[in-house]
């Protein structure tokens, strides 16, 4: 199965793209995760990408199509969920070739639908582990045991550069502006499946897996 999960900044894409990832072992490919990476590393992707990507803008087609290409293939045996990506109707003509090459389709396209109010408190209150990746929230999904984390014993948490208030209405805006026209393109193709992305995470990933899982 290769699936994409559609839905603004915050509405859970990363969180349940992790959690299929961790029950199905399909691959989680999120361009998000892979510019860090390239910022982290001050690969030249990571130096075009930091200054665009703190304003809360999308960072070019050709690169982020570019780093989808390269991933890929290793999720050719379980399949890939796309997490952040395509975000602009050229990215979605990029995987369509990108997947057509290699002789894969794509499944369903799965919206998250969520209020965007809830969406500010959600993104600025959320942290990963440092080690692992693990995300945790202040209010909704702290650690089990204070300041250690669930999943791997760190206790070393981080917060993104662009999870505050202003970045992220940019990047809300910038969501309405040129994600999601994306959406008629795929309803034509009958692929798209709206889900309520208000609901908790693990009623989010059941809705989910009937959908994965049904006919
Ligand atoms: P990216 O990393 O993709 O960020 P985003 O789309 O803004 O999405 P987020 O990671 O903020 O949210 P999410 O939907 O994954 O939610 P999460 O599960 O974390 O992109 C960052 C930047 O990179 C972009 O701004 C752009 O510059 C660039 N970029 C990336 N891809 C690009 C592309 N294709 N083209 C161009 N530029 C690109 O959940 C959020 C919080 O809520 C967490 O704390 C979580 O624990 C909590 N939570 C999750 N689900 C629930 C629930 N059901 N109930 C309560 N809390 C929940
Ligand atoms: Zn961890």
């Amino acid at each position: 199965l290769n699936i994409i999960l559609l839905g603004p900044p915050g509405a859970g894409k990363g969180t349940q793209a992790a959690r299929l990832q961790a029950n199905r072992g399909m691959v989680q490919l999120s361009t998000g995760d892979m510019l860090r990476q390239a910022v982290a590393n001050g690969t030249p992707v990571g130096l075009k990408a930091k200054a665009v990507m703190e304003k809360g803008e999308l960072v070019s087609d050709a690169i982020v199509s570019a780093l989808i290409g390269e991933h890929l293939d290793g999720s050719s045996q379980s399949g890939a969920i796309f997490d952040g990506f395509p975000r602009t109707k050229h990215q979605a003509e990029a995987l369509e070739i990108l997947l057509a090459e290699r002789g894969r389709t794509l499944d369903h396209v799965i919206e998250l639908a969520v209020d965007e109010e809830a969406l500010v408190t959600r993104i600025c209150g959320r942290f990963t582990c440092g080690r692992c990746g693990a995300p945790y929230h202040d209010e909704f999904k702290r650690p089990r045991v204070e300041n250690v984390c669930d999943v791997c014993g760190s206790t070393d948490f981080k917060r993104r550069p662009d999870d505050n208030e202003q970045t992220v209405r940019t990047r809300m805006a910038e969501y309405r502006a040129k994600t999601a026209p994306i959406l008629p393109y795929y309803d034509e193709r009958g692929l798209v499946r709206r889900i309520d992305g208000m609901a908790s995470v693990e009623d989010v990933a059941a809705q989910i897996d009937a959908i994965l899982d049904g006919p």
